[in-house]
């Protein structure tokens, strides 16, 4: 069996996060097509071992090693799939680059993940948090998912529906390790309107001569926005944001208002949504740095790994970030990545 599974023993995995904290895995498969994903999993179980699946690793801090196996899901393969007239469908193996997907969608002059440009990591993973920025979120052109549930055997395609998203959440981030993703499924249109209206988007495609942008100017906007303001993981190792906008209810919000009136805020049906990187900016910590971790100068929700930090590092500054934001406003940040081998955020005091 070990010799059809290529498994690896004791892997070095700071390659596999973007916060290149230092970790190893027990065991570690990189696996390249799906029809070996039962095999991969009974040879864990039969040897007792937890399993972690891991995509681009840029959504999860490692705390420690992890003492299972840890699955790289490495399934390629990109096609479309019901071709009208306006409408296709882009089929995306889990292990396809997202930010490549993104570009081969518009290029192709398909519109709807234009401003999910540069959002790093893979494929499989992008429902999982359902990725969102610049007023898009994944959930606006996914159709289905193709996963394994492990907790009952079977393999699913589950529709945009059953997958229960919600702002940086669905059905797989709230049973996490229960579903493995394999492909996705996205309804992309050569017409639909592009999304122009996030403040940041409005106003660089307004300083651009070209009036009618394409969609691939879009995704060049929103490359260029997010060159600006957010770190690039190859140089600056960072999770992205490490926090949730937090939804507070009315009452809070409008209390909070009262002593900050220019705290952005954006009204949700069930309260209204902050934006924690204000909230963090405001408590000082935008460019904060210690000998080995930090918090990004130009985007204060983006912890940084600048000089060897390990997750421990990362999740104690993390901790004391929340804990301030909460004396200083009584809103608790949810932690946006996971964590793997340990404990996540330190209690708050
Ligand atoms: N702001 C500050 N200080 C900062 C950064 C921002 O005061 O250091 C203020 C801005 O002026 C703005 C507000 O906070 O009024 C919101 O900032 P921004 O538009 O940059 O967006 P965000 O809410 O901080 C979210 C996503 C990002 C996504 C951007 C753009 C979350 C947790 N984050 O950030 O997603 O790129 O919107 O759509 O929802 C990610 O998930 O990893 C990520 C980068």
């Amino acid at each position: 069996m070990k010799d059809r599974l290529p498994v690896q023993e004791q892997v070095d995995l700071q390659a596999f996060n973007s916060l290149h904290v230092a970790a190893t895995a027990r065991y570690f498969l990189e696996l390249r097509e799906s029809t070996l994903l039962e095999e991969a999993l009974a040879w864990a179980q039969e040897r007792g071992l937890d399993t972690l699946f891991l995509g681009g690793g840029s959504n999860l801090v490692f705390a420690g090693d992890f003492p299972g196996l840890v699955v790289h899901m490495a399934i390629r393969g990109r096609h479309w799939e019901q071709i009208e007239d306006d409408e296709a469908t882009l089929v995306l193996g889990a292990g396809e680059n997202w930010h490549e997907a993104v570009l081969y969608a518009t290029r192709s002059g398909y519109r709807g993940i234009e401003n999910l440009a540069l959002i790093p990591g893979t494929a499989g993973a992008a429902p999982v948090q359902n990725i969102g920025a610049y007023g898009v979120e994944l959930c606006d052109t996914l159709v289905s998912v193709t996963a394994f549930d492990r907790e009952t055997g079977q393999w699913l395609r589950l529709s945009r529906d059953e997958c229960r998203f919600g702002y940086r959440d669905s059905l797989f981030k709230r049973n996490t390790g229960r579903y493995v993703i394999t492909e996705i499924r996205l309804r992309l249109s050569r017409s639909k309107p592009l999304q122009l209206g996030y403040r940041d988007l409005e106003e660089y495609l307004a300083s651009l001569p070209d009036r009618e942008p394409d969609a691939l100017a879009v995704a060049e906007a929103v490359m260029a926005i997010r060159r600006r303001k957010l770190p690039d993981p190859q140089q600056i190792p960072n999770a992205g944001s490490f926090f949730k906008n937090p939804v507070i209810s009315e009452a809070e919000y409008e209390q909070l208002k009262e002593q900050h009136p220019d705290m952005p805020a954006y009204p949700q049906s069930h309260g209204v949504k902050v934006a924690a990187a204000w909230l963090i900016d405001q408590c000082g910590w935008k460019g904060y740095r210690d000998q080995k971790v930090g918090v990004h100068n130009r985007q204060a929700l983006v912890l940084i790994n600048h000089a060897g930090g390990s997750g421990q590092d990362i999740l104690a500054l993390a901790g004391r970030i929340r804990e301030s934001v909460r004396e200083r406003f009584g809103v608790v940040l949810e932690m946006e990545p996971g964590v793997v081998g340990g404990a996540g955020l330190p209690p708050l005091a």
